[in-house]
């Protein structure tokens, strides 16, 4: 299965609108996306105290349709409540919500923009606050200062870790019921199936650890087992890192060689990202200057990607103006642009990318001035919820957010989340 791709063929002829507006047709099951830009995942945090989504989700999706979006990507959406990444992740287990997921699916269809669900578990990467035991492939804590936030995790037993790869199934067979047009494993930032991948946090020497081979086990049953809920012609992405940043962790030449596995059991959608908690990647801070000139951050990779498979890829990381966009369309590197904190800032981007603006995100780094804080609070993620808060109860965005009034606010709305998760356990 491949991407149709005709704009590579005259790159300086056509116009960054021209190049971002064509659509892109997925020859398996004839899927069409109606321009290039992608939403990437973006955890929301607005969902109800039982995990449901609510009508901020509604608002929020509705904001970036309304924008011109092709392809829509939502926040992570976790396959167990037990294990949750953050308070306020929806979780789907069963069809509990499947009216309230509808209305989500629906909202964000608007004007034919794609809706897919992000589908995830965070194994160790789930703080103490809400899980004092996680879970993980080997009993490895996470290290780089995060020991006191996150428990050392237990490892999963092989029936666990068969009944994990069945709830992801069952998770895309509710999206794909609540009206959702694909769904995506998030492999990528360090998360369970990201941790299975890595020779550092896999330590297993049974049939899901050791080799590479058997360390992509979980990812490959996942997706078998997707396949087998939501059948043929319902598209399965993943998000998958580059590179961990990590020593001794999931490198380059490894994640290439999943992509090829993934690409073998029928995958339709690569999306390339990079980075854990440990090293956040994800979002520029380990990335060198040379790299950072090419604005997106893992543009090279991708272009390894390319040459070796034919697949349809997405990149994210990095993408600030319509020229870098356009360019990596262009050239050949990706059939999609992934976006998130710039369309968490502008949900208008890409009607205005589209209708011909030199469009230049406003997104910048952003710090107290207190290095300790920005990461106690991950400022550069918890700033960009605060904006995704205020699109979902209606208002506009507010790129003035001052940073320590952000810390503030993250600060009172934890406080409120650890005691209601408190209660809920007692
Ligand atoms: C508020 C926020 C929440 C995020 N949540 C997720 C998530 O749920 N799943 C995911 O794959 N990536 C998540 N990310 C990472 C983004 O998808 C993206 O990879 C990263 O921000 C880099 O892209 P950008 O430079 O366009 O922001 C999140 C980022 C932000 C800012």
């Amino acid at each position: 299965m491949t991407a149709i791709r005709s704009s590579t063929a005259a790159p300086t002829t056509l116009s960054p609108a021209q190049i971002l507006g064509e659509p892109l047709t997925f020859r398996r099951g004839g899927f069409t996306v109606k321009n290039r830009l992608l939403k990437s995942a973006m955890s929301e945090v607005l969902g109800s105290p039982a995990h449901a989504p609510t009508v901020a989700h509604e608002r929020l999706y509705e904001a970036w349709a309304r924008g011109g979006l092709g392809l829509a990507i939502t926040g992570n959406v976790m396959v167990d409540r037990r294990a949750l990444g953050e308070p306020g992740n929806v979780v789907v287990e069963d069809e509990r919500d499947l009216a309230a997921l509808t209305r989500w699916a629906s909202a964000g269809k608007q004007g034919g923009c794609r809706v897919w669900m992000q589908i995830n578990h965070p194994g160790k990467q789930s703080p103490t606050f809400l899980s004092r035991e996680p879970v993980a492939p080997s009993a490895v804590p996470l290290g780089a200062g995060l020991e006191s936030a996150f428990a050392t995790p237990r490892a999963l037993e092989p029936h666990e870790i068969e009944a994990l790869v069945e709830r992801f199934a069952t998770t895309a067979a509710i999206a794909r019921k609540a009206g959702f047009d694909g769904v995506q494993i998030h492999g990528a930032h360090g998360y369970l199936v990201s941790q299975f991948l890595s020779p550092h946090h896999n330590r297993r020497d049974d049939a899901w650890g050791g080799t590479l081979e058997k360390r992509a086990r979980f990812a490959r049953e996942v997706l078998a087992a997707m396949r087998r809920a939501v059948g043929e012609g319902f598209p399965i992405g993943i998000k998958i890192n580059s590179a961990d940043f990590q020593r001794g962790g999931f490198g380059e030449d490894e994640s290439l060689e999943v992509i090829r596995m993934l690409v073998d059991g029928g995958i339709d959608l690569i999306e390339i990202s990079g980075g854990t908690y440990e090293a956040p990647a994800m979002t520029g801070a380990e990335v060198r200057e040379s790299t950072r000139q090419r604005e997106a951050y893992f543009l090279a990779f991708a272009e390894r990607v390319r040459a070796a498979v034919d697949v349809p890829l997405a990149l994210t990381g990095g993408f600030r103006t319509a020229e870098g966009m356009a360019s990596a369309v262009s050239s050949g590197a990706v059939d999609l642009v992934g976006l998130a904190r710039a369309l968490a800032l502008e949900p208008d981007l890409p009607r205005r990318v589209l209708s011909g603006e030199a469009f230049v995100s406003r997104v910048r780094p952003l710090s107290t001035g207190v290095r300790k804080v920005d990461q106690l609070t991950a400022l550069d993620v918890s700033w960009y919820e605060h904006q995704l808060a205020r699109l979902g109860a209606g208002k506009p965005t507010d790129p003035g957010l001052g940073p320590w009034r952000s810390v503030v606010m993250s600060i009172a709305k934890l406080g409120v989340a650890a005691v209601r998760m408190r209660r809920a356990r007692g």
